[in-house]
């Protein structure tokens, strides 16, 4: 999501005549945009604010801005503590960048703005694709789930999606740049819907574009997750067999209480729906331990969960307490020496689980999309499997960008490893 957000700011900002460099000393102007979603990510950008206060004490003419969520989250805070920053700017005000920083030039006044709009989508706004192989297109903006744990729903205001035919030009005007993966972004993909058009029919409208050759999404809602998309998914050979499925937890009593809106059961039921209408489909997943309230017993359903579906990976987290979020109030937290251990039982078992799963696909031919060297050497590349698995494998004639057949022969850690059987024409 930041990325996009960020490939659009520098889109709305290259539109006006301002260009990016690479040597941070020598700018004039320093955006960060942020994230609030965890404590972690917060804490990222106070060690990167120091820095840039750092430049501005060497440089009091450059002009220091933060934006999106965490703007919108710690504006006050950032006032009284951050005198050094000049603009701050929520995740619905980019549209206003450019004005912005000229009345800033010009008459040097603190520029905060973080209204929220119930409208803005940014359509037609072309972001600033860096070259590459997948591009980032935001379907919709902010949430209505309003799960008990999460700042985005006040971060990113309430839910809008962006209308079909403005998608639709983005990905041909992406295809057109030379991009051949398409991954459709929303904090709630599949709950989109603009006039009476919902998540299916986008994606049909988009798999149908000629020079997608694949198309993902994340993250959808397991209650929002319907038959429908699933069958698009299996009708179309350019939608990736990948779904992202956050779990978060395994009690029913604690998905209750973080306002998930499924059940256990239901869960589990989608899940297996998944995998009987695309047999082999990538199923991760995001788990959060360590919940308010969450005993021994629940958070032996999210193992138990995690045993039944055997997910391919996963993200985990502990929970971290966000605030203004309900379940920040909720008076029985979890110590921190529990979250670590349930954390750490979580991170093993998925590894089990992952390994499982990777090896299921040895002795397969995969469709493979190149996509970047290997760290481990530079006579091998690495690419991502239609599962969305990481496959390392000899370069020999391929090249990025390709769209290659490999062999599976083994599967180590969380990758995989081939070596190509033939080699398919460049998209
Ligand atoms: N604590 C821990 N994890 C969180 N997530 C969101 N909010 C929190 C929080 N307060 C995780 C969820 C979500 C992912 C993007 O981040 O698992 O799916
Ligand atoms: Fe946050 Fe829940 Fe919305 Fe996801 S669905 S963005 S976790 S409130």
């Amino acid at each position: 999501m930041n990325v996009a957000d960020s490939e659009m700011i520098e889109g709305i900002l290259q539109s006006k005549n301002y260009s990016s460099i690479n040597s941070i000393d020598k700018a004039d102007i320093i955006f960060v945009n942020t994230c609030a979603i965890r404590e972690h990510a917060e804490e990222k950008v106070h060690s990167r604010l120091g820095v840039f206060s750092r430049i501005k004490r060497n440089n009091p003419e450059v002009i220091i801005g933060v934006l999106g969520c965490m703007a919108q989250h710690l504006k006050d805070d950032i006032l009284d503590s951050k005198p050094y920053v000049d603009i701050i700017l929520g995740p619905d005000s980019y549209r206003k960048l450019p004005a912005l920083l000229e009345r800033k030039i010009e008459d040097k006044k603190n520029i905060v703005d973080t209204k929220l709009s119930r409208y803005e989508v940014y359509d037609n706004f072309f972001p600033s694709r860096k070259e590459g192989i997948n591009a980032w297109i935001s379907i919709m903006r902010g949430c209505d789930k309003f799960c008990t744990f999460c700042i985005v729903p006040f971060t990113r205001g309430r839910e809008r999606s962006r209308s079909v035919n403005s998608i639709v030009n983005e990905v041909k005007k992406a295809v057109n740049e030379g991009f051949i993966e398409i991954t459709l972004l929303g904090q709630n993909v599949n709950s989109y819907k603009y006039e009476n058009h919902s998540f299916d029919y986008l994606l049909k409208e988009i798999a149908e574009i000629s020079g997608v050759e694949r198309l993902r999404y994340t993250s959808p809602h397991p209650e929002d997750m319907t038959d429908d998309v699933l069958y698009v998914m299996a009708h179309y050979d350019n939608i990736c067999n990948a779904v992202h499925f956050p779990l978060q937890a395994g009690s029913s009593r604690i998905l209750n209480r973080m306002n998930r809106t499924y059940t256990k059961n239901h869960f589990i039921e989608r899940a297996h729906r998944i995998r009987e209408i695309l047999p082999s489909c990538g199923l991760t997943t995001d788990i959060i331990v360590g919940f308010p309230g969450e005993t021994n017993s629940d958070f032996e359903e999210t193992i138990d969960v995690m045993n039944k579906i055997k997910f391919d990976s996963a993200f985990t987290f502990k929970y971290s307490p966000r605030l203004g979020t309900k379940a920040h109030e909720y008076s029985d937290q979890i110590s921190e020496m529990d979250k670590q251990e349930r954390l750490e039982k979580v991170i093993k078992l998925q590894k089990e689980h992952t390994l499982i799963r990777n090896k299921e696909i040895i002795g397969n031919n995969e469709r493979v999309l190149v996509e970047k060297n290997s760290k481990r050497s530079i006579n091998q590349w690495a690419g991502r499997t239609d599962s969305n698995k990481w496959v390392i494998f000899d370069k020999e004639n391929a090249n990025i960008k390709d769209i290659v057949d490999v062999l599976i022969t083994d599967a180590k850690g969380i990758s995989l490893h081939g070596y190509l059987v033939k080699k398919k024409e460049a998209a």
